[in-house]
């Protein structure tokens, strides 16, 4: 009797330890489920991270501003997984005079065949011993990523300047590497400009001249190759708060530096949300007009276009966006670019976070209106152009332009869907979920898949209730938006709407708006609103009342021209010609561009504009420009 019941109390014993350990076992693997292993290969790269890793890059580099030239070598760490005797680097455009040992044998290797987009495969063949290899290189002058800025494009029209833009695939045409989100590494620099000019990295960086020209840069975490940037120019510092602060022209230093003023408070803000920001520094680059893009969220310094330096801090947004990327993609990288809206939508679902938290939430309602509408029209032109399957969250890319992902389908319906999880599960468990899967994924990367596993384990599975109000399958495989997608409002935009009403039905003449305390957003929506029935006639007239054409803000500039070149004006010309020549932002380009091709003359008129524009523009904006006017 005593031993049965021994036994059956060792049994209990057993089965509850076993128990435990189960529950641990499995909670252990989740939370420890950092994807180490490269499975497949990127549909965009030619390498072969699962069998050998770059885990470290060297770089010793000359810039020949005359001949448009990076020329010197770069020094690749290897991880070979056993027997591993090939490497193989992601190059475009490089020319390769050699390849060596560490202890400067040469090795073989061999330029495979070029592709427009991917560029060629570097093929190198290692010994055994062979841990690090050296690639004696130079740039082509047409290098992808690199804009060399003339004197004349630049805001204080001085001296030449030179900036790189590696996302998505461009990072191969200035450094031969593994150009794949997933692989990681470290690196280290040394680049020697002309004396009196500063060089400026993604990573530790000088905040002033040294005379000699020559640089030293250390980043000691591990980075994605479409996060390693260079400029170099006569840029000055000015420091914003404790670890932040503005680089840029002498003669826009002050301007930039009183635009962003809020630097420091977002950056502590953004370290509440999501746990502490760790990436030392953060500091803003200002560029000249032709870059390309807002911002990009290059590690420790942004690089962000002068657009934004608005006089009226209307556009800071963009540094919330930029700096919450230091969670979201600098930290935990999609994996791969089908895997895009898990880097952009979960930053700008992030971005309205700390929007909402610095400038309240009508502020950020009018955003997010803006954004949905966008959204909208997004997907009705993806639908009639026969891009359906791009409408989806998770995308398919394979043998295309990653730059065919970079949609408001990323950004803003990943953002509805994180803020639809966030009403499914309530903001707090959300949040504690999210603080914990960024400390999870920290310096890792994740696939669509991956984070759905994630979610489910963590917090759906939690409750069947939450499961089924997170509908996730829809949201993220399924196209366009889904049904219980929620459209946001915006009380301040309502207002904008009750005035065109009285307008339209002539009961209220524009002069007479109640335009007291618009702000950028508050205009860009009547723009728009206005333009789905006005007519040329009125057109015409409300910029006379309003000055569009003449606004220094680009968002509205830009608003206002694609609509009166829809509309047939043509009395701006002057106005949308300067403002094509001067600005290079891709996204401001292409709606002026669309909206010209479409009309009988503006085609031909655009096509003069751009030739004389096309020097000024990074090969992004003026590939994407080619393309609307071919
Ligand atoms: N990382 C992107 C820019 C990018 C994406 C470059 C894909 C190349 C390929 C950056 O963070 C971004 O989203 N920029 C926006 C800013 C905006 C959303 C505030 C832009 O450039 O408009
Ligand atoms: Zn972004």
């Amino acid at each position: 009797m005593f031993l049965k019941s021994l036994s059956s109390f060792f049994i209990i014993v057993f089965s509850v330890i076993l128990l435990i350990t189960c529950r641990n076992e499995k909670k252990y693997a989740v939370e420890e489920k950092k994807p180490k292993i490269f499975s497949s290969g990127d549909p965009h790269s030619y390498s072969n991270p699962y069998k050998i890793s770059v885990n470290h890059i060297d770089l010793n580099l000359e810039i020949l501003w005359d001949a448009h030239i990076l020329k010197g070598t770069a020094t690749l760490n290897l991880d070979k997984k056993e027997n591993a005797d090939t490497l193989i680097l992601d190059t475009r455009q490089l020319i390769i005079s050699s390849v060596k040992n560490k202890e400067g044998m040469p090795l073989k290797f061999w330029l495979g065949n070029s592709d427009l987009i991917f560029g060629s495969p570097l093929t190198i063949i290692l010994e055994k011993a062979t841990d690090k290899v050296v690639v004696e290189y130079q740039t082509h002058p047409e290098a992808a990523a690199l804009q060399w800025v003339t004197p004349t494009q630049t805001h204080d029209k001085k001296d030449d300047f030179l900036y790189s833009q590696s996302q998505a695939i461009l990072a191969r045409s200035w450094v031969p590497c593994q150009d794949a989100p997933a692989v990681k590494f470290t690196y280290t620099a040394k680049i020697k400009t002309k004396p009196g000019y500063l060089v400026l990295m993604s990573a530790t960086n000088p905040q002033h001249i040294i005379e000699s020209g020559i640089y030293t840069f250390e980043m000691e975490q591990p980075i994605s190759s479409y996060l390693l940037a260079l400029s170099s120019g006569k840029i000055e510092f000015k420091s914003l708060g404790k670890d932040c602060g503005i680089y840029a022209e002498p003669g826009m230093l002050e301007k930039a530096a009183w635009e962003f003023a809020d630097m420091q408070k977002m950056i502590d803000e953004a370290g509440k949300l999501y746990g502490t920001y760790i990436w030392k520094r953060y500091d803003v680059l200002v560029l000249p007009p032709s870059f390309p893009f807002g911002g990009m969220e290059n590690p420790r310094l942004t690089f962000a276009t002068p657009t934004v330096i608005t006089g009226d801090r209307s556009q800071v947004s963009l540094i919330a966006h930029e700096l919450a990327h230091s969670w979201s993609g600098n930290l935990v990288t999609n994996a791969a670019w089908n895997d895009f809206w898990l880097n952009e939508g979960f930053t700008n679902y992030f971005e309205q976070r700390i929007m909402e938290q610095l400038y309240g939430k009508p502020y950020d309602e009018m955003r997010q209106v803006l954004a949905w509408n966008d959204l909208e029209t997004t997907i009705a032109d993806m639908k009639s152009e026969g891009l359906s399957a791009d409408t989806k969250l998770k995308l398919d890319l394979k043998g295309r332009d990653p730059d065919d992902g970079l949609s408001d389908v990323a950004y803003d319906k990943g953002r509805f869907f994180l803020c639809h999880l966030e009403k499914s599960v309530g903001k707090k468990n959300w949040d504690e979920f999210l603080n914990k899967y960024f400390k999870a994924y920290a310096f890792s990367y994740n696939t669509t898949e991956g984070f759905l596993e994630y979610l489910n384990i963590q917090l759906l599975d939690k409750n069947p209730k939450w499961k089924k109000a997170a509908n996730v399958q829809e949201w993220v495989y399924g196209e366009g938006l889904p049904k219980d997608a929620v459209k946001p409002v915006s009380t301040e935009l309502n207002k904008v709407d009750a005035a065109l009403i009285n307008f339209f039905n002539g009961k209220l003449k524009p002069e007479l708006f109640d335009t007291n305390g618009f702000t950028t957003h508050h205009w860009q929506y009547l723009i728009r609103q206005f333009g789905k029935k006005a007519t040329l006639q009125q057109v015409e007239n409300f910029d006379k009342i309003f000055k569009f054409s003449n606004r220094s803000n680009a968002e509205i500039c830009c608003d206002w021209f694609t609509l009166s070149v829809k509309k047939g004006d043509t009395q701006n010309q002057l106005q949308i010609e300067k403002f094509l020549i001067s600005v290079g932002r891709r996204k401001f380009l292409v709606p002026i561009y669309e909206a010209l091709e479409k009309t009988p003359n503006g085609k031909i008129w655009a096509k003069k504009v751009f030739e004389k524009a096309k020097s000024g523009y990074h090969s992004v904006s003026s590939h994407s420009v080619e393309e609307i006017l071919k």
